[in-house]
């Protein structure tokens, strides 16, 4: 189970102001319960975790079992919150090296559908051009330039390369119900589709299809992804106690040092598989709070690589942030400092120690160092880097978030400010439609 631990912050921010917030938190966790807060009709994630059925899971590990049969690499195609849930727990679980190895325990996972580069899209098709693949094609509105473009690609170009039929049985689609072109696409097509409840939103959506078959198509136990996550459901209810209730002390803490001028939260790692960990939280926060002109800038440093780059900022700079970290109690593996009878490096003094040891002296120096230097400090420790650890840990941010959306006043479910970017793009593309907004964005120009 993972824990929270704020007591570093309590030289910037007083435990009295953030137990103030009981009430408060209170009236969220109500709120999210009951569906009468703002955004309440994408409340489906709240009970996501102990309401995911057996026959559910049995059919998503029977569709990623025929997409490993069947196919050397998987293209996952998804953006934002159709893909990073995905990602983060399948680079968190995954051997570093797993793609370069030659002796591979399942299909190659790679991503598309995240970007627009040319250059990133034809690489992709280069290297798949003698491989079987398959597809998963996930848009919950499946009309996202981004994914179906590059659907558009590997969808012509793994029927090309496997013959229709076979195309049929290695792509697989995740969607809406009715609506949308990847609906639409999978029916006429007869692909096998699972459903994006209508009620859960994207960056709330990892513990739907959208993350599970994904990261069951990697060979991870999505069984026990979800009994992690319906753990810290329990843990994190609204019966819980304000002071026992991580959920609740992350979302006050947070909210209590952004009212004490500390605008931007660093998440940091001391392990480079949590690198998309981190790009999860960050759209899960930036897009649920940064609204209305308030939200805390969610940002994210991968350590100890980036104390030297990113370290002197946060040591030195403008003393706006504060940090969060996650810390991993115990490695997968075990790894020693070998001896060295010339010592020319000097490093003998660690003989002996594991390359654990040695991180986590470098983990409480930067955190002393950080809160000498002005930066609040909070640390959230899991026990180890597995399913049922990552399953609870994206549970408990995503309760989190919803209370502290709350807390901050703003509708934590919903994006508009997406679509500006979306609405230019088009009229510069001049698509059917968008003649009115093409006009006027030209004579900008
Ligand atoms: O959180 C969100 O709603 C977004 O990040 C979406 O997930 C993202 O834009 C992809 O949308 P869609 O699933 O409709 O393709």
């Amino acid at each position: 189970m993972i824990s929270l631990n704020i007591e570093k912050t309590l030289g910037f921010i007083s435990k009295e102001n953030v137990f103030a917030y009981e009430a408060q938190v209170k009236a969220a966790q109500e709120a999210l319960e009951n569906g009468t807060g703002k955004g309440n009709d994408f409340l489906g994630w709240l009970h996501l975790p102990s309401s995911i059925t057996k026959e559910h899971l049995a059919d998503l590990k029977a569709t990623a079992q025929v997409l490993r049969e069947n196919c050397e690499a998987v293209v996952i195609a998804g953006i934002g919150g159709s893909y990073l849930g995905a990602r983060a727990v399948i680079e968190a679980l995954s051997n570093s090296f797993a793609w370069l190895q030659d002796k591979k325990s399942g299909p190659v996972i790679l991503y598309a559908g995240h970007n627009i580069g040319e250059d990133y899209l034809y690489e992709l098709t280069e290297y798949l051009k003698d491989k079987k693949f398959g597809v998963i094609n996930i848009s919950k509105s499946g009309t996202t330039t981004e994914t179906a473009l590059a659907f558009r690609l590997l969808k012509k170009q793994c029927e090309d390369q496997r013959g229709k039929e076979m195309a049929k049985k290695v792509i697989v689609a995740v969607t809406d119900a009715k609506k949308g072109a990847a609906r639409v696409t999978a029916d006429n097509e007869g692909y096998k589709s699972f459903i994006i409840p209508d009620n859960v939103g994207g960056r709330f959506s990892v513990l739907t299809p959208v993350g599970l078959l994904p990261i069951a198509v990697a060979g991870f136990d999505i069984e026990k992804l979800v009994a992690g996550a319906a753990a810290m459901e329990k843990a994190c209810g609204k019966d819980v106690p304000f002071a026992e209730n991580p959920a609740a002390i992350y979302a006050a803490t947070r909210n209590e040092l952004y009212k004490n001028g500390k605008k931007i939260e660093i998440l940091v790692n001391f392990n480079p598989k949590l690198h998309y960990v981190s790009e999860w939280w960050k759209q899960l926060y930036g897009e649920s709070e940064g609204k209305e002109n308030k939200g805390i800038f969610p940002a994210s440093v991968d350590f100890s690589t980036d104390l030297h780059s990113m370290g002197q900022w946060i040591q030195e700079g403008e003393r706006t942030i504060y940090e969060t970290v996650i810390s991993v109690e115990k490695t997968q593996y075990s790894l020693q400092v070998p001896s060295d009878e010339a010592n020319l490096d000097g490093l003998n003094f660690l003989a002996g120690k594991h390359v654990d040891e040695v991180n986590k002296m470098a983990e409480l120096g930067t955190q002393l160092a950080h809160v000498d230097g002005g930066v609040p400090n909070m640390r959230i420790v899991i026990p180890a880097l597995n399913e049922e650890s990552l399953g609870g840990l994206l549970y408990f941010f995503e309760k989190a978030c919803g209370i502290s959306g709350y807390l901050l006043g703003v509708n934590p479910f919903n994006q508009p400010g997406v679509e500006a970017y979306k609405k230019n793009m088009f009229a510069l593309l001049n698509k059917p439609g968008y003649e009115e907004e093409s006009k006027a964005i030209q004579a900008r120009l």
